[in-house]
C-alpha cells in the first residue's frame, strides 16, 4: 500500500520540490503527495504544487480571529486529503497542543539546525556567534514542545571560514534536501515507524540525535562516528 503525505509550507517550497522529486515522483517509491497546504496565498509552495498538478490549498491565517478558528478549518483541509503522514516543510506558525495531538504521532518536521541545539529562528546566526565548527539540519517527529520532538535523522554539514548566515543557510539546506526525502522513502518502505513512543528504524528505537549523516560532495555518508 502506499503512503500518503500532505506537506504543509509557508514559503519558498524548496523542501517541498526536494520530496516532489526524491518521493512522489519516483516510481519505486510507493509514497504519494496528496496535497499541499499553505497559511500564505503569497506562498511560492502553493505555485510549486500546482505546477506539479498537486492540489493546492491556502487557509489564509489573516483571515480569522484567532488560532483556534484558524486551526479548525486547517484541520479540517487536511483530514479532507486523507494523508497518513503530515510533512511541515517550512510552515511558520506555532500548532497547538490540541492540534499537534490530533495528528501526533505522525507529523514530521525539518530543522535547519542540529537540534537539541538552537531550537527556533536565526539558527544560521547563531551557530556562526557561538563559533561552532558544524552545523546541520535535523529531521524530527513534531509533538507540542516546538523543536522539541524525538530527532529521526541530522544532516551535518562543515562550517567554512568565511561563512555568513546566507553561505551557510545554503549548505544546511541542501543537506535538507537530501535528509528530508529520505526520511519519507524510509517510511514508504516500512523501515521506519513513527509511535508515541517515538521513531524506531528497522525494528530499533534511534539514537537521541537520530540517525546521522555527513554532507560530503553533495551527497549523503552515513556517519560513522554515530
Ligand atoms: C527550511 O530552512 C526549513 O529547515 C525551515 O524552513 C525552511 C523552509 O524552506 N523549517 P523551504 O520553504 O522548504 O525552501
Amino acid at each position: 500500500m502506499s503512503l500518503s503525505f500532505a506537506v504543509l509550507a509557508s514559503g519558498r517550497g524548496s523542501n517541498l520540490e526536494a520530496l516532489l522529486e526524491g518521493v512522489h515522483r519516483r516510481p519505486d517509491v510507493p509514497a504519494e503527495l496528496v496535497g499541499v497546504v499553505s497559511d500564505r496565498p503569497d506562498a511560492r509552495a502553493l505555485a510549486v504544487a500546482r505546477a506539479a498538478n498537486v492540489s493546492a490549498a491556502c487557509i489564509d491565517r489573516r483571515r480569522f480571529e484567532d488560532r483556534a478558528a484558524f486551526e479548525a478549518v486547517l484541520a479540517a483541509t487536511l483530514e479532507g486529503l486523507g494523508a497518513d503522514l503530515l510533512v511541515l516543510a517550512g510552515f511558520m506558525r506555532v500548532l497547538s497542543t490540541a492540534f499537534v495531538r490530533r495528528f501526533a504521532p505522525t507529523m514530521i518536521n525539518v530543522h535547519p539546525s542540529l537540534l537539541p541545539d538552537f531550537p527556533g529562528l536565526d539558527t544560521h546566526a547563531r551557530v556562526l556567534a557561538r563559533g561552532d565548527t558544524e552545523s546541520g539540519a535535523s529531521v524530527h517527529q513534531v509533538t507540542p514542545e516546538v523543536d522539541g520532538g524525538p530527532v529521526i535523522a541530522q544532516v551535518v554539514v562543515a562550517v567554512e571560514a568565511g561563512d555568513d548566515a546566507a553561505t551557510l543557510a545554503a549548505r544546511v539546506l541542501r543537506g535538507e534536501h537530501l535528509i528530508y526525502p529520505e526520511v519519507v522513502r524510509w517510511l514508504a518502505d516500512g523501515r521506519l515507524v513513527l509511535s508515541p513512543a517515538g521513531p524506531r528504524l528497522d525494528g530499533r528505537p534511534l539514537p537521541p540525535r537520530g540517525r546521522r549523516f555527513r554532507l560530503t560532495n553533495d551527497t549523503l555518508e552515513a556517519s560513522c562516528t554515530d
